[in-house]
């Protein structure tokens, strides 16, 4: 487990606190559709942080090809039809490239600045030419609007119970999973990024927004600083 990560609950945690079994019962949203609205038909995508496959499967099943990749071997167990790679999203170098890489679950938020520059260095190493990088963040209240709690309508209840300075600008994020069988929770960091910070760690790393895709601003397309190309 990483510091200043945890979870707890039934079945297998990862290094940042995720359980496994939390991912696979988790339905799926909007966001294949967001995704599969921004980008071209049948796209070779990198799925960066894929988890169980939640969104892996419902981008298959809309004809996109997926390589999924996370640093838990129990997350990608669950993984269907789609190529796996176990291996630290920051150091991924697989040597090819993609349409599109696809950084989900706030993951750019993450506490270590390292690990962020790292994980956006990876996603420019394996852009293709024309490629773009879907990025999803944090919406804008998600550390102040606390305590909350979602009912969803498939019978749990995700609750953000509490978000504390840890300093450095980070947060630790308590969060708790209630089913009817079982509670988990995971303790997590994770890094505000208004707007502004947001595209200058973009900036750093040689991407740039092309648009937002959401009027939240939560999903993001970027693409390379340089990439002349008119926009899409
Ligand atoms: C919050 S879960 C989301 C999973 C999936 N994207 C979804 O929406 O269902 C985050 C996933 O990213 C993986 N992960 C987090 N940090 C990682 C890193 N630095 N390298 C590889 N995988 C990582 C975790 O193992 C976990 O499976």
């Amino acid at each position: 487990m990483r510091e200043g990560y945890e979870g707890t609950g039934p079945g297998a945690i990862t290094p940042d606190g995720c359980a496994v079994e939390v991912y696979a019962r988790l339905p799926v949203g909007d966001e294949p559709d967001i995704i599969a609205a921004a980008v071209q038909a049948g796209a070779r995508v990198l799925e960066l942080g894929s988890g169980v496959g939640r969104m892996t499967h419902a981008l298959l099943e809309r004809g996109f090809d997926v390589t999924a990749v996370d640093e838990s071997a129990e997350m990608l167990e669950r993984v269907r039809g789609a190529r796996t790679i176990c291996d630290s999203i920051e150091k991924l170098d697989l040597g090819e490239t993609f349409d599109v890489v696809l950084l989900a679950s706030f993951l750019v938020h993450t506490g270590d600045v390292e690990v962020r520059r790292g994980m956006l260095r990876t996603c420019v190493r394996h852009l293709a030419k024309g490629g773009c990088v879907l990025i999803q963040r944090e919406g804008e209240d998600y550390h102040r609007d606390v305590p909350r709690e979602r009912v969803d309508p498939a019978g749990f209840t995700v609750r953000i119970l509490s978000v504390e300075p840890v300093g450095d600008g980070v947060d630790s994020v308590h969060a708790e999973y209630v089913f009817p069988d079982a509670v988990w929770t995971q303790t997590f960091r994770a890094r505000p990024l208004t707007k502004q910070q947001f595209e200058e760690a973009l900036g750093e790393a040689g991407l740039r927004v092309d648009r937002y895709l959401t009027e939240d601003r939560v999903w993001v397309r970027a693409v390379p600083a340089d990439d002349d190309r008119t926009r899409k």
